[in-house]
């Protein structure tokens, strides 16, 4: 494949628990691609979301490096980090992380809104994010009226607005039925395509598998390529 966009050496991250010093992720190698789309795929309690946050910036690891777009991010500090979520790497968490009482215009908006746009511009990027998400018909509609499937779009719509180079989606199906689960990982692949998005799904579904390029297994903070 093409270029590198993120390098990850040797990653290890600890946590204490009662007391003691514990490995959650041994020693991450991984090197994602332009255009890639790969599922990291493991247990719960496998250290995916952990792994996640820390190819966004939004968690440090405790040794080795993570290069994003040639971005060494453990030589950034917290307000560099904060500013290439608004410009290179959007990650979606998994509870989506949308504001309930905002309306999914509102929602979408907040990452333009931190970036200084112009309100002309913002209104001329949502229409045209919502439309192509296929959610324009909720826009005026407060979140926390959606169903899982239309969070999860609007998640997705936030994510886009900043054209990002990788996008990040923590367990984007675990809280949807299969055949919404099917229509956002189809959604996922048409991203990949049109704007040649470097996308890293975790999941501990292995019917998101048919979905990717590339898979990786990750159990107990040990990360293997399957293929
Ligand atoms: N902030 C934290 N403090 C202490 N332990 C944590 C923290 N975050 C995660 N862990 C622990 O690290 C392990 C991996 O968690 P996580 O990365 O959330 O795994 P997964 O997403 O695969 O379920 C779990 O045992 C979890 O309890
Ligand atoms: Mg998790």
């Amino acid at each position: 494949m093409s270029e590198p966009v993120v390098i990850v050496k040797n990653v290890w991250k600890f946590y204490s628990y009662m007391g003691q010093r514990i490995a959650v992720l041994k020693g991450i190698n991984m090197v994602l691609y332009r255009g890639d789309m790969v599922c990291i795929y493991g247990p719960s309690g496998a250290g995916k979301t952990t792994l996640l946050k820390i190819l966004a910036g939004l968690v440090r690891p405790d040794m080795g490096e993570v290069i994003v777009e040639g971005y060494n991010l453990s030589i950034l500090d917290d307000d560099a980090l904060a500013e290439l979520r608004t410009s290179i790497i959007s990650y979606i968490p998994q509870d989506y992380g949308l504001i309930e009482d905002f309306t999914v215009y509102e929602n979408v908006e907040l990452p333009l809104l931190i970036m200084g746009v112009s309100e002309e511009e913002r209104r001329t990027i949502i229409l045209e994010t919502l439309r192509y998400i296929g959610i324009s018909e909720k826009m005026n509609t407060k979140v926390k009226n959606l169903s899982g499937g239309e969070k999860q779009r609007v998640a997705i719509a936030r994510a886009l607005v900043v054209t990002p180079s990788i996008l990040l989606a923590d367990e984007p199906t675990a809280n949807l039925d299969w055949e919404n689960s099917k229509k956002i990982l189809e959604l996922f692949t048409r991203i990949n395509k049109d704007f040649k998005t470097t996308i890293v799904i975790v999941s501990h579904d292995a019917r998101v598998l048919e979905y990717v390029k590339r898979k990786y297994a990750l159990y107990d903070g040990v990360l293997k390529e399957q293929s």
